[in-house]
């Protein structure tokens, strides 16, 4: 096996010393041009790796953060992951991408090798934040920050007031003649989910609907296969209960739904209408075209990258940033003429 090349073999073959060396690395300013060629020809011609991780410990940081999302297979968390990678990347960090496919014990994992392997930071769209443990799991001295996720005592935390978005999902469906409303989505230990159903709930008594006009067709998860099972459901509800509309809480349910319509069918809007979450790129090009509640997932993801990297800062107070959801009509709830 070939003999490990560090900083002192370097140093013998440039004629430098170590600290030549170590400063060729980390502050190529302070060294002469030419000794700083000829350290770098010997880097070269030796295949001199640096070692991150010894470097890591003597420095006690890492270059590294952390994103830990709730469903890698959904749109919405590689759109914000790509916003994350973006400020992370400007400041000169990589960024470690972990899916705990919302189960609480692979985040739990996740969670416990980030603080041993000393990332800069991390960034967590949690599973369920009120699970006992999770807040001490969170705090192990390595800075986080809660993403599409409203705040925590301790950490900063970027979302969007989903209350309001829900609210708008529902207000809308109202406003386009719908009085019996489906809502789809699940498990309600998702914080996001609670809110956007605490939303629908606000735009029925805003129009002075009964909460009963509500059905909940609650599912396993938010993807799309959980839709087009919750679109079977709905069409076995007794005709004088069915719903004519639905909000989901995501826009993969939306397409599952959607899905599920035409294959049993049935026309949207025409015989249900169909709202979702999130405006993923999907949504646009779906058969029929989607009216989702849209979420700024690019500033998502960097507004929170950029927060995780000020929380060495000396300074640093902890901040909610909440950005506002906007609706975007689509086909899928349009009125005929409209
Ligand atoms: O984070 C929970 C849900 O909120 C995700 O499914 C994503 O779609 C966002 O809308």
């Amino acid at each position: 096996m070939k003999p490990s090349i560090g900083i002192r073999e370097v140093a013998h073959h440039a004629g430098v010393s170590n600290a030549t060396v170590s400063n060729v690395l980390n502050r190529p300013d302070v060294v002469a041009p030419a000794t700083r060629q000829r350290v770098l020809a010997s880097i070269a011609e030796l295949g001199f790796v640096r070692n991150e991780s010894a470097r890591q410990l003597r420095a006690g940081r890492s270059r590294v953060i952390a994103y830990v999302v709730l469903d890698a297979s959904n749109p919405f968390f590689t759109d914000v992951a790509r916003g994350v990678e973006s400020a992370a990347r400007e400041a000169g960090f990589a960024v470690f991408l972990c899916n705990s496919a919302s189960e609480g014990g692979r985040e739990r994992e996740y969670l416990e090798l980030l603080h041993e392997q000393r990332v800069e930071g991390i960034l967590i769209t949690p599973v369920d934040a009120e699970v006992p443990g999770f807040a001490e799991l969170l705090h192990r001295g390595t800075p986080v920050v809660l993403v599409d996720h409203s705040a925590q005592d301790g950490t900063c935390s970027v979302a969007v007031d989903d209350v309001l978005g829900g609210e708008l999902a529902v207000t809308h469906l109202i406003e386009t003649g719908h009085t019996r409303i489906a809502m789809v989505g699940g498990p309600f230990t998702i914080q996001q989910v609670r809110d956007r159903h605490a939303g629908a709930l606000r735009a029925m008594a805003n129009a002075g609907l009964p909460e009963a006009n509500l059905t909940v067709l609650e599912t396993t998860d938010l993807q799309v296969a959980e839709g087009r099972s919750a679109g079977e459901r709905l069409v076995g509800l007794p005709s004088v209960r069915r719903p004519t509309a639905a909000f989901c809480a995501n826009d993969l349910l939306a397409l599952g739904l959607l899905q599920s319509m035409t294959q049993q069918g049935l026309k949207v809007p025409e015989d249900l209408a169909v709202v979702g979450y999130d405006d993923i790129e999907f949504a646009a090009a779906a058969a029929v075209p989607l009216t989702s509640v849209r979420q700024p997932r690019d500033q998502l993801g960097r507004t929170a990258a950029r927060l995780l990297l000020e929380e060495s800062e000396p300074d640093h107070e902890h901040r909610h940033v909440q950005f506002q959801p906007e609706l975007v009509v689509r086909a899928s709830t349009r009125v005929r003429g409209a």
